[in-house]
């Protein structure tokens, strides 16, 4: 079983390479682990309601349902433009969710976690944030966000909030103890936060003189829920919670929350507890990145820095190259700067090079010199033991969210195949059959371990050379002991470095 999550994105705009980066990567963990036998669920989504999309329509003067319904098309067609494989799209104005935010809201309420209060603080419509002194930065005297550089705005209302403060021991506990989090320095800095400044209550709704656009807080309709509570919530309701609760079950022990690290707070702190309320096991992994950076920036709509996706896409000749390109360059804890020198570097000479060129030379001689036969003969010891260390390293790699690593190992296989090519020089020879063999296992074994991340270009190599998948786990050198080659596909174009 494996259930993996991307955040839901706000739709106020169209996603961006930021974006992509992190539903490419849950995208990889639910491709290898479909691969792996697991019964797999896979799902992002949108996040729909709050003072940031209702904004965004006032803005346009249209509805924010008109918008939510545009955009919900929008990054539909964005995620099949990158091969995204997701089993469900949630969306938080779905009826089966706002039901789960409502039963969820009213549970806290009857079991005395949610108190009227008034608030005053400093907000981050762009975050969806309270900023507290200590947290925002100032300039000029005055409180700016630290993620958008936005100055922020000086609310003061009444409010309900979440008794969060009762879940400080819990969370401590939690954090220090079972291994939610993913790397661990994320929980520790969640720890020391909370050491130092301890569990603060949290405001859980908004009146709606301001904010309408909203579930409605069931035991007061001039409030609408606060749009992380309601947003949070959907990892639950996406899989069945309240309506079949088997389902629920099922899937919920084994769920994977992938986040970028802004986000880092709302997905310890109050989800874990909002979590405990609700009598329910915290997630089996909550897996961090860090950010994509441009220009020195975190690569976002406010700070005005974005790549758009499609760009990319035409670039490099499709979803695959982007997709390796992000996936190679993937970061749990550094944030990685983007720069189309580097981008280029790795498309032409890891996707063209080391990989492409490899499949069309052992397909070009395969069909002139065996003429598109490859039996089984005994394969080249050397490259016989990389197969094995290398599907050894890259499962493991896999099975520990490391998908950066299962890539570096696999190209280092295929430099190798590429180093033996070079070496035995099958051209000169009238029919090297055993070369050719061990040659077109070692791409097989590559090619295999490669489908999650670039599925489009593995699937044709798959068509040319007439055999299929197996499980990553179960390869092993003499794999199919015939090939019957019927093409020598040229996979990726090279660009012409800018
Ligand atoms: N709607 C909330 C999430 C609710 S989840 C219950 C939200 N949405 S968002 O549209 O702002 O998306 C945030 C996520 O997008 C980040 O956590 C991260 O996964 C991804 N990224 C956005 N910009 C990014 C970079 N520049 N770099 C890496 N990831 C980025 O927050």
């Amino acid at each position: 079983m494996f259930y993996v999550t991307t955040p839901i994105y706000y739709p106020n705009a169209p996603p961006h390479l930021g974006h992509a980066y992190t539903t490419i990567y849950a995208d990889v963990l639910a491709r290898y682990h479909r691969l792996i036998g697991d019964d797999t669920f896979f799902m992002t989504g949108n996040d729909e309601h709050g003072l940031k999309l209702q904004r965004a329509a006032e803005k346009k003067g249209i509805h924010p349902q008109q918008l939510v319904d545009e955009m919900e098309k929008i990054y539909r067609n964005y995620w099949r433009m990158l091969d995204i494989s997701y089993d469900h799209f949630i969306r938080t104005t779905h009826d089966y969710h706002m039901e789960v935010v409502k039963h969820a809201i009213s549970k806290l309420y009857d079991k005395g976690l949610i108190y009227k209060a008034s608030y005053a603080g400093w907000y981050c419509a762009d975050c969806e944030k309270y900023y507290s002194p200590g947290e925002y930065v100032e300039i000029d005297g005055k409180p700016y966000c630290p993620i958008h550089r936005k100055p922020l705005e000086f609310l003061e209302e009444e409010t309900y909030y979440f008794k969060l403060s009762e879940f400080e021991d819990y969370m401590i506990k939690l954090l220090s103890g079972k291994d939610i989090v993913y790397p661990r320095s994320y929980a520790l800095e969640v720890l020391n936060k909370i050491k130092a400044e301890g569990l603060r209550d949290v405001s859980i709704a908004r009146p709606k003189e301001r904010v309408w656009w909203g579930v409605e807080v069931p035991f007061d309709k001039n409030y609408t829920v606060y749009v992380w509570f309601d947003a949070l919530l959907n990892y639950i309701s996406g899989i069945g919670y309240l309506r079949d609760m088997e389902r629920f079950n099922k899937y919920w022990s084994s769920v994977h929350h992938v986040i970028g690290k802004d986000i880092l707070w709302f997905h310890t702190a109050i989800w874990f507890s909002v979590l405990k309320a609700l009598e329910i096991e915290p997630p089996r992994k909550l897996i961090v990145h860090a950010f994509l950076l441009n220009r020195g920036l975190k690569m976002g709509k406010s700070a005005g820095n974005v790549i758009p996706i499609e760009a990319l896409v035409e670039r490099y000749h499709g979803s695959d190259g982007v997709r390796y390109i992000l996936m190679r360059i993937f970061n749990h804890t550094k944030d990685v700067p983007v720069s189309n020198q580097l981008f280029d570097n790795i498309y032409n000479s890891e996707l063209a090079d080391n990989y492409g060129n490899l499949v069309r030379r052992i397909g070009v001689l395969v069909l002139k010199k065996l003429k598109g036969e490859v039996s089984g003969e005994d394969i080249d010891e050397e490259l016989s033991r990389s197969i094995t260390s290398t599907v050894e390293k890259y499962n493991k790699a896999m099975e520990n969210y490391d998908v950066s690593t299962a890539i570096n190992t696999v190209a280092e296989l295929l430099r190798k195949a590429n180093a033996y090519i070079n070496n035995v020089k099958p051209w000169e020879k009238q029919e090297p059959r055993r070369e050719m063999y061990s040659l077109i296992e070692t791409l097989y074994a590559a090619t295999t371990m490669l489908h999650p991340i670039i599925p489009g270009a593995t699937s044709r190599v798959f068509k040319a050379f007439n055999t299929d998948l197996v499980n990553p786990k179960e390869i092993q050198p003499g794999m199919n002991d015939y090939y019957h080659v019927s093409e020598a596909p040229i996979l990726f174009k090279k660009v012409k470095t800018r």
